[in-house]
């Protein structure tokens, strides 16, 4: 267990992810559809619940040979603009999880991507926008690792790179979507779906100013973290399910 810059305490639930999208999948009434950019070992991926499946990652760290990729999953080892671009779908899906490259930059074409591939009451859950100190939010993963062990001695591998940029960008350029930020019972995590967003959104807007975004550093992210609109995980889930009205 960790504390967060807002002294929030971060449990190391493994299966914090599958838990929150099993919980929004159950919600929708029809099959579901379910798409995870960044895999990895496929620990969140095989935990969830979805009648269709699609991962994707340029590296997967599973025997694909122990997986049928059948009429209910399918794997793109590839990479996540490969499959934006390459990949045609006749379908829309209803949860995709983005936790592919850490930085603020793939995050956003991945989600600008993913928007394009989801429906009126899809939602986008979104990972590593939470950076646990200044270290992690290196964009250089390696070097993030280092620094921390070098400056602190503290050996832990934690790395959200800059992907909390995100958040002001959706909070800017799209009014027409509402996010929020779980931040208890696991990793923080933002949510995002379609709904316009509340009239007191609209204050870091002046901060943002002429976008620079390399001035949204950390000190940034420690001021204007409660624009994140942090709440608790069952909060969140509930606020999400009852504003799409599924369920
Ligand atoms: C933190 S891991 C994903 C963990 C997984 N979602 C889970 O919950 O178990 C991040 C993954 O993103 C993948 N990745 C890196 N760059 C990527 C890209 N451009 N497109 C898709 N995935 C990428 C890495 O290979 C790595 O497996």
């Amino acid at each position: 267990m960790t504390d967060t810059p807002s002294g929030i305490q971060e449990h190391s639930f493994s299966n914090a992810s599958a838990r929150r999208l099993n919980a929004l999948l159950a919600a929708f009434h029809s099959p579901t559809r379910y798409l995870e950019v960044g895999v990895e070992t496929g620990q969140t991926f095989f935990e969830v619940s979805a009648e269709f499946k699609t991962a994707v990652d340029p590296k997967f760290l599973f025997d694909r040979e122990t997986v049928p990729n059948g009429e209910s999953i399918e794997l793109f080892e590839i990479t996540s603009d490969s499959f934006f671009c390459d990949v045609k779908r006749d379908f829309k899906y209803d949860i995709v999880f983005l936790d592919g490259l850490h930085t603020w930059d793939q995050t956003y074409r991945d989600f600008c991507n993913a928007l394009l591939l989801t429906h009126e009451r899809s939602i986008i859950l979104l990972d590593d926008i939470f950076p646990t100190d200044v270290f992690s939010c290196n964009r250089d993963q390696l070097e993030a690792v280092m620094m921390r062990q070098f400056m602190t001695n503290d050996p832990s591998p934690a790395w959200h790179g800059d992907t909390y940029k995100v958040i002001p960008l959706i909070r800017t350029f799209h009014p027409l979507l509402s996010y929020c930020t779980i931040i208890t019972d696991g990793n923080p995590q933002a949510l995002v779906w379609r709904s316009p967003q509340s009239a007191i959104a609209s204050p870091i807007l002046k901060d943002i100013g002429e976008l620079n975004m390399p001035s949204l550093d950390y000190l940034w992210f420690l001021r204007h973290q409660q624009s994140f609109n942090l709440m608790n995980e069952q909060e969140a889930l509930a606020l999400v399910i009852n504003s799409l009205q599924l369920g």
